[in-house]
Formats: structure tokens, sequence, C-alpha cells
């Protein structure tokens, strides 16, 4: 391993094990560096509330079928039977968790999914400031109904992020006929999950954008190493789940990353208006950032309470590598290819 690569390793370890007991973390309370506040409530109601330009960041993991996030279909989900979730195949040697079941969302369905969005991103772009970045998950079925909408609300589509991780089924033998059709996958088993990056026009230049708002570009892992949009991943695993149990938890070692990225002097608030059980709102806390989280439902918003200060102590493994390879897994020990001198827009 180069010594360089070397340097940029140890940043990153500073970057996923930052000690939040250091930052005197603050629960609730006043938006200062290093503060979160969460609120039960609907996500659409709180923005509608919020101020234009008050929030420099939106990273989110939104119910992208919406159906799995309905009352019936949690209550199926919570006994473990029917509806949209589905437990995927093992292929690792672990237990998987439920996933929902993307390919039953009807017509209906799909155009609720749209009107969805686009109520998110007219909100979004009022309340971000110019040059804040909207960071949303989605997955390879559905990213267009998510995406379409967002642009047409007024963000630049900036690229995605490719989260490497095996989270969907797919690969299966045609439904009762898998004997019949041993060599054929109905579709391929996923390998990655895509989540979106947009921003909301810059004033001017990126430079004039960072003096006056403090965003318009992503946060470099270093001086040497720009943010990679590639980022192998793994689930949320043991420790994780247990401390933050939800169906969609998604890991700290990817989510720190991420939100890091997002400011890119670290300065802002990050909203996350679908917190589910805190992930981003753990990673800000865990990076130092200030940051609000949203959820609707009793039951995930009193684990998101509990789970957050506990989720941004876990020390989680991490190294940087041709792509960020982070929990633990393998990755190209090159030094990453960096473009310093390109000029951003
Ligand atoms: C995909 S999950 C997010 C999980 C999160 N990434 C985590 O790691 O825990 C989406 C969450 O959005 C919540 N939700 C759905 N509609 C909402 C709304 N209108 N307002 C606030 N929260 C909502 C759901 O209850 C669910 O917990």
């Amino acid at each position: 391993m180069s010594g360089g690569l070397t340097a940029l390793n140890k940043i990153t370890d500073t970057i996923l094990n930052y000690n939040p007991t250091e930052q005197g973390v603050k629960k609730r309370g006043a938006e200062s560096a290093g503060s979160y506040t969460l609120h039960l409530s609907d996500a659409f109601s709180w923005l509608e509330e919020r101020d234009e330009n008050s929030v420099h960041a939106i990273v989110t993991d939104p119910p992208y079928g919406l159906k799995e996030y309905t009352d019936i279909e949690k209550a199926k989900l919570r006994k473990g039977r029917g509806g949209v979730w589905r437990v995927p195949p093992s292929f690792d040697g672990c237990k998987r968790s439920p996933v929902p079941r993307f390919t039953v969302l009807t017509e209906t369905d799909i155009a609720a999914l749209r009107a969805f969005f686009e109520k998110f991103a007219k909100q979004a772009i009022r309340v971000l400031v110019p040059g804040g970045h909207v960071i949303i998950a989605t997955n390879p079925l559905l990213s267009q109904y998510v995406y379409i909408p967002v642009m047409e609300a007024g963000f630049e589509k900036r690229g995605e992020i490719i989260r490497l991780v095996q989270t969907l089924r797919g690969g299966d033998r045609p439904k009762n006929a898998h004997k019949e059709f041993t060599g054929v996958s109905v579709m391929p088993r996923s390998g990655w999950e895509p989540w979106g990056l947009f921003r909301k026009p810059c004033e001017g230049r990126v430079q004039d954008n960072l003096r006056k708002w403090s965003t318009g570009g992503l946060r470099r892992v270093s001086g040497e190493g720009p943010f990679l949009d590639v980022i192998r991943s793994s689930v949320a695993r043991g420790e994780e789940r247990k401390i933050a149990p939800h169906p969609s938890l998604k890991p700290q070692a990817f989510m720190r990353q991420v939100v890091r990225a997002a400011l890119p002097l670290g300065k802002g608030v990050v909203l996350d208006p679908f917190m589910g059980a805190g992930s981003t709102i753990a990673a800000a806390l865990a990076v130092g950032y200030t940051s609000i989280g949203i959820e609707h439902d009793k039951t995930y918003f009193q684990t998101a309470e509990k789970a957050v200060p506990s989720l941004a102590e876990m020390k989680v493994k991490g190294a940087l590598s041709l792509v960020s390879s982070v929990g633990g897994e393998g990755g190209a020990t090159e030094r990453p290819k960096t473009n310093s001198h390109r000029k951003g827009r």
C-alpha cells in the first residue's frame, strides 16, 4: 500500500469514527454546530412551515414504493406475514431483513409515487439555499419516477452515487416454472443502489455561492481525494440493527461518507425529512454537522430518539481504495485517480 493511500485511509478513519461526545452533543434545541433536532411530524407539513433558504443539504431515503409504509403494509410487516414485504433469500449466510417487493406497484401506485416526489421536490427547492444538494436513495426499478419530478421542480442532476450492495432480490428463475427454465433469470440480481444527486442552481459561480451560502460543491475526502461516486457498502448488520430496528436502516459506514460530502465547507444544516430510525442524523452527528430529522411514524420516531446517539458513537471500519471501501470489504489498493485541476460548475 502506498504512503499516500495510508494517509488517505487515516483521514477516512477519522471521518468515520468521529467521537461525538467530544463535540458537546445537544439533543434538540437551537440549530448550533453539532446539534440535532428530531420532529415527530408529517414531512410535508413540516416543510411547508420551514423558512425558505434555511437548509443546506437534504440527504434522505424516502418511502420509494410508498405502499410499503402505509399503515396496512406496516401492520403486515410487523406481523411478519403478507403484503409487499418479502424476506429475500440468504446469499451470504446471513439472515436477511424483509425488503419491499416493488414489482407489485400498479399504474395508480406509480402515479401516486410521481405526485409524492413532485410535492417533495417543490418544497425541497424552496427550503434549500442556492447550491444546496439533495442526495436521495432510490432503486434501479423506480429511480425515473423520483428523478423526473425532482428535475422538473428546478434541480440540476449532478450524477448518482452508486452504493455497491445487494439489497433487492432478483435473479430468480421463472415462478412455478423454475425446473423448466433452469438457465433463466427473470431479472438481474441487483448489486447496486442508486442515490440521485441533485443541486439547486447556484447564485453565480460556485465560488460566489460557496462564499455566500457555503454550498454549491461536495466536500472532498481530503485535499488530495475528491468525493467518489461509487461506494462499496454492505447492508446494516448486527449491532446497528439491534440499536435501530427499522426495515430500511442504512449503515453508518456508508451514511457518514455521503452526509459528510453534502456540506462542502462543513457548515449548515442537513435535513432528512424521512428519517426512519435516524441513520442520516446519526451520521451527521458523527461528523459534527447540524441536522434535522422528520418522521411521522411514532414507533420509528421513538426508535430514532434512542438510536441516534448510539449509532453516532459506533466505531465503523473504513478505508479508501479505488472505490471508497467501507464495512471491512476489500477493494483495489491503488490510489484513487484525482482530477483536482478541473473546474467545477
Ligand atoms: C425508507 S425509510 C427511511 C429509513 C432510514 N434511512 C433509516 O436508516 O432508518 C422511510 C421512512 O419515511 C417515513 N415516512 C413516510 N412518509 C412520511 C411522511 N410523509 N412524513 C414523515 N415521514 C414519512 C416512514 O415511516 C419510514 O420510516
